[in-house]
């Protein structure tokens, strides 16, 4: 990759413009050249795994959740899918028409044929006929709130090899925290580690990804948790892959349940605890 630009080997110069990453006499915008060297870095372990579904199909059908502008899914077709001669597909899934819009007109500019874009929730699209009933690679990156939840529903249902979350921020179990606060301290120490109302909600955001790979474990996932380097700007660089692998499912789903019921969060079951 040059030094200078940031810019990976056969990326399209057209593309960076068009993403405003490039300026138009081709300079480097500095906005957005961490946003960049941001997608070019997830881009390193979404590759092998593209590689890894083509083992077995041959074509990649990949659901973006939560696309915004689409850089991740504008980036991923311009270094890996727009030189295949197959089936392969990335559907954009956001709920700003006017992105979808923009990434429609955008995607028709470029000629990026394998690309469709709809202005639905990830919660609308697990229902919806547009998109395929199995899919090979689910991404989420920096969703919003539960949609990164969503998009692990959505996963499981359409039977994904792999998931790609970068979650951001929930609400959904810090406000479950602090409405049992009172009874979870009155019953012993453990609620002291989310007491204070910043522990509430930081815990309450740790907790949420803990629930989250039990969850995928619970379907017969692999899980592996890091952090995203280079998004130091970022509180949020968690990044979680699920590689399915139909390993035994009862352990961690009696986990996920003992946790809950330990936590005193029964009333989460629902949202973690999905059947097959
Ligand atoms: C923080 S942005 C991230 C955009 C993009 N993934 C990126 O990293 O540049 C989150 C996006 O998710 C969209 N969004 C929020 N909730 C959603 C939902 N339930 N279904 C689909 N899109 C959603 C928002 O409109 C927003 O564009």
């Amino acid at each position: 990759m040059s030094e200078k630009h940031d810019i990976r080997p056969g990326q399209s110069i057209e593309l960076l413009k068009e993403l405003h990453i490039l300026t138009r006499d081709g300079q480097l915008n500095q906005d957005s050249r961490r946003k960049l060297k941001q997608v070019n870095h997830l881009y390193q372990f979404i590759e092998p795994l593209l590689q890894e579904v083509l083992q077995e199909r041959s074509a990649i059908r990949l659901v973006d959740h939560g696309a915004g502008k689409s850089y991740l899914g504008f980036i991923l077709y311009d270094l890996f899918f727009k030189t295949r001669s197959d089936e392969s597909r990335i559907y954009g899934i956001e709920t700003r028409d006017e992105l979808v819009q923009k990434s429609r007109e955008l995607s028709a500019r470029l000629n990026f044929p394998g690309m469709s874009f709809y202005n639905l929730s990830v919660a609308e699209a697990t229902e919806s006929v547009s998109l395929p009933e199995t899919v090979d690679v689910v991404t989420a990156l920096h969703a919003c709130d539960t949609a990164t939840d969503d998009a692990i529903a959505f996963g499981l249902k359409k039977k994904a090899q792999f998931l790609v979350l970068v979650p951001c921020c929930q609400a959904e179990v810090a406000t479950a925290l602090r409405r049992t606060k009172a009874a979870a301290l009155a019953r012993g120490p453990l609620a002291e580690i989310w007491r204070h109302s910043l522990h509430t909600r930081e815990f309450g955001s740790h907790l949420t990804n803990v629930l989250r790979c039990l969850q995928l474990q619970a379907h017969g996932y692999q899980v592996s948790v890091t952090e995203l380097v280079g998004w130091e700007h970022s509180m949020k660089n968690e990044l979680i892959i699920a590689r399915f692998k139909d390993l035994p499912r009862r352990h961690p789903a009696e986990r996920l349940r003992e946790l809950l019921g330990t936590l005193g969060l029964e009333e989460l079951e629902g949202r973690f605890l999905t059947p097959e």
